[in-house]
């Protein structure tokens, strides 16, 4: 449920921001939202309208041209410790084991391996992965590895999870699963995601709110807010109501609709 204060005060505050690369290219353009602290937000778009750009920018890796972030009050650079991030391609260390890959950010914080032995454990078993602690990232399926990036990204107990089409180079079936793992996660754990994705069926499946990025300049041309009830099982896509708001979201992209929904606030499920 959207709980008052957190609209009043979102987690996540994007400000007029826009991007031109060096390069001169306007990438994206007057981009504006807020999101509640535990929402769980999806974004959508054709390819190469500033996606990743605006992730990005939200992730600190990126510095605005306009406007500004604010998570929790401060800057994403500020709030780094805060934010963790997976990318399309899981950039694992393929010399490290499961178990190392997932300490890196503690250790990065420059935390003992005994100090953290307990929370990589955990965190390991959150994402379904015991047993494989000590083995390497080529012993492993594409879904596997992007469960180690994900358990990565949270091991430091981020307040903002940061998806760049996680799931992109998965078959069709274990993408299906991910998507269903990564809401047991967001379950699991106090944290607000932010899922960029190809794919209006799994924005609409996983997400409260689809926010749709159009044009050159990129910007969010809308938000479609998501009805459905939780928890979302797969079974869900087979309803009218699933259908309807995946239609909203196709037409949004193809600039057929405007839809303004509600910020998105609060955890669902
Ligand atoms: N480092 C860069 N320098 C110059 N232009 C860039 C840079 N990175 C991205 N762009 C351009 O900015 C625009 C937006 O790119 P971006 O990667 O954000 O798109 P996207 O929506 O994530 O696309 P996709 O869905 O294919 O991942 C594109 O025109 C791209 O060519
Ligand atoms: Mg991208």
């Amino acid at each position: 449920m959207v709980k008052d204060e957190e609209l009043a005060h979102p987690f996540l505050l994007v400000e007029g921001v826009g991007h031109r690369f060096a390069s001169g290219l306007e990438a994206i353009t007057g981009v504006s939202l807020s999101i509640g602290a535990g929402a769980f937000v999806a974004l959508v778009g054709s390819s190469g309208v500033g996606k990743s750009t605006l992730l990005r920018i939200l992730a600190g890796l990126l510095t605005p041209s306009s406007g500004r972030v604010r998570l929790g009050g401060r800057s994403p650079r500020q709030a780094d410790h805060q934010i963790g991030i997976v990318f399309q391609r899981y950039n694992l260390m393929p010399w490290r084991t499961v178990a190392d890959n997932v300490r890196l950010p503690l250790e990065l914080q420059g935390l003992s391996r005994a100090a953290t032995r307990q929370q990589v454990q955990e965190m390991v078993e959150l994402v379904g992965l015991a047993g494989f602690e000590q083995s390497y990232p080529g012993q492993l399926s594409g879904g596997m590895a992007q469960r180690v990036a994900i358990a990565r990204a949270l091991v430091h107990q981020p307040a903002l999870l940061l998806l760049d089409e996680p799931f992109g180079a998965l078959d069709a079936l274990t993408r299906e699963r991910m998507g269903q793992e990564l809401l047991r996660i967001w379950n699991a754990r106090p944290v607000t995601v932010f899922l960029v994705t190809h794919s209006i069926p799994e924005a609409v499946l996983l997400a409260d709110e689809v926010l749709v990025m159009a044009g050159r300049p990129g910007t969010i041309t809308s938000r479609v807010h998501v009805p459905l009830p939780r928890p979302r099982h797969l079974a869900l896509q087979a309803t009218i109501e699933f259908h309807e708001c995946a239609a909203q979201v196709r037409a949004a992209i193809e600039g057929e609709g405007e839809t303004r929904g509600k910020g998105a606030g609060g955890r669902g499920e």
